[in-house]
């Protein structure tokens, strides 16, 4: 078993990121410019964004943090969305989700930018990837094709399964999973995809028997420790994208994070597996500061 270290990768590409903005800055070109909306206080997104920002800054990127009380209405989010849409020193923009329940989600993502969605969220450029164009792709999903890229992880003609089929995770990953090797998303990020896909959720009967079968097993189901070792093939890739906080006494924290595969008796099974923490989120800000970069590069 090998472990798909994401702080390893995540270290490797924010230098290469920091090289890169350092050329910018000496040839007196543009820097990079992220903008992050946080709305209300919820623990999980107040921590998500305070990493984006703190790792625009470790490479050399501008960025805005702008805080909102979660009293804010709907129409007052959309203004601050236009004036980000207009601002020509803004290169990409997120507003950090889940948002109060008064405010449409839907409504939010469809006024970003499809330039400056770098989030990739926006129809326009979920469209895109669903034509297998080159597009600002979710950051989760991107985050483990690079992974897989830099881990030279072979998967055509593997039997890939993806437990999940969120909007930001589940979905876009077994698009990009089942794309040939000539579409422009894959060829152009050196990306290797030509999978066979299996997507798999809520309703899927023989869960276990469809999962044991995978070469690769990406999970992103939202419950903790939900994959088992009899879930997984003997020699499989398996990728957690799950993140749980589980109260732990015996912490200094208080708490300890685990993912959505039980990691201790699922990993001796595996060729390679991501750990929680220290695996995909890592790797998600990456694809974020990449979306921004390419942003930037775009104008
Ligand atoms: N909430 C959880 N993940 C994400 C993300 O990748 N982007 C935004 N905007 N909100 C999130």
């Amino acid at each position: 078993m090998q472990l798909l270290d994401g702080k390893l990768l995540s270290d490797e590409i924010l230098s290469e990121l920091k090289t890169e903005v350092d050329n910018i800055r000496q040839k007196n070109g543009k820097i990079p410019h992220l903008a992050a909306v946080l709305v209300g206080e919820d623990g999980a997104s107040i921590t998500y964004v305070n990493s984006k920002v703190k790792n625009c800054e470790k490479v050399g990127f501008k960025s805005s943090l702008i805080k909102k009380d979660a009293t804010i209405t709907e129409e007052e989010l959309l203004e601050i969305i236009q004036k980000l849409n207009q601002d020509t020193d803004i290169d990409g923009f997120i507003v950090q989700l889940p948002l109060p329940k008064h405010i449409s989600e839907k409504v939010i993502t469809d006024a970003i930018s499809p330039d400056k969605d770098v989030d990739g969220f926006h129809p326009f450029n979920v469209g895109k990837l669903a034509l297998g164009l080159d597009t600002y792709v979710s950051a989760t999903p991107n985050g483990v094709m690079e992974m897989l890229k830099r881990y030279k992880i072979q998967t055509e003609g593997k039997n890939c399964v993806v437990l999940g089929r969120s909007n930001i995770v589940g979905s876009p990953m077994s698009m990009l999973m089942s794309k040939s090797s000539r579409s422009e998303v894959i060829s152009k990020n050196g990306y290797s995809a030509d999978a066979t896909v299996t997507v798999c959720h809520s309703k899927t009967k023989n869960l276990q028997e469809i999962t044991s079968k995978a070469d690769i097993l990406i999970v992103a189901i939202g419950q903790q420790e939900f994959v088992t070792a009899d879930m997984v093939k003997e020699g499989a890739i398996v990728v957690d994208v799950g993140l749980h906080r589980l109260i732990d006494e015996t912490k200094k924290s208080g708490y300890r994070l685990v993912g959505d595969v039980k990691f201790d008796e699922v990993a001796p099974k595996t060729s390679y597996i991501t750990p929680v923490p220290g695996g995909v989120g890592l790797m998600t800000i990456c694809s974020l500061l990449m979306n921004t970069l390419k942003a930037s590069k775009n104008k």
